[in-house]
């Protein structure tokens, strides 16, 4: 089993530093959401994505979804505080997603994929959640070592998560760098 993020270093998913490199305004431009839609944020952790999205669609719903308690207090508290008014917070099980079939729009999972065990049912189970047509975007580090991040034999390159996605019945439409360390793929269901 792939080792998930350690609850307990959540502040480092926040900082000034991943904000800078991952500007999570540069990263909602470039999914396909639209002011109604409802999105999953899966695998949200402290919600360094959630609030800017959430903000990103008023009139939207976000999930913020994860399977570790803690984060999801986190997500909590800075929802409290900012006072954002349109994100539920579901606790999820690895493969139990708190969805029902055909219920959302777009699906986002930013360096969840490589801390799952079985990839390919994680995502069939993700296509079962949205809506027909609806979107998938991954991000995940590139897979060499770095001093930050993840050992380089837990990541994913991007030929693997394209083969893991298309296996879950998704087409690519999109695939870009978002800077040295990071990549971001767009999928439709199929
Ligand atoms: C590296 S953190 C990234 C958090 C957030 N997406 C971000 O980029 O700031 C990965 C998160 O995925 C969660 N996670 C891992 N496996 C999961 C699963 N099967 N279902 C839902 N969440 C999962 C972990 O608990 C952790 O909070």
């Amino acid at each position: 089993m792939p080792h998930k993020f350690e609850p307990a270093h959540k502040e480092r998913l926040l900082s000034q530093e991943r904000k800078r490199l991952l500007d999570p305004e540069r990263v909602i431009a470039l999914l396909p959401m639209e002011p109604r839609h409802s999105i999953a944020d899966i695998g949200c952790g402290p919600g360094f994505f959630t609030l800017p999205i959430a903000r990103h669609i008023p009139t939207g719903r976000v999930y913020a979804i994860d399977i570790q308690e803690e984060m999801l207090e986190a997500v909590r508290a800075r929802i409290a505080e900012e006072d954002v008014k349109n994100v539920e917070v579901r606790l999820s099980g690895e493969m139990e997603l708190p969805l029902e079939n055909e219920s959302v729009d777009g699906a986002f999972l930013a360096f969840v994929l490589h801390e799952t065990e079985d990839k390919v049912a994680f995502l069939k189970r993700i296509a079962k959640a949205l809506k027909p047509g609806g979107w998938l975007a991954v991000i995940e580090w590139y897979k060499k070592e770095m001093e930050e991040g993840p050992p380089a034999y837990e990541r994913l390159s991007e030929a693997q998560v394209q083969r893991l996605a298309k296996k879950a019945g998704f087409v690519q439409t999109r695939k870009l760098p978002l800077n040295e360390m990071h990549y971001f793929i767009l999928f439709k269901k199929a």
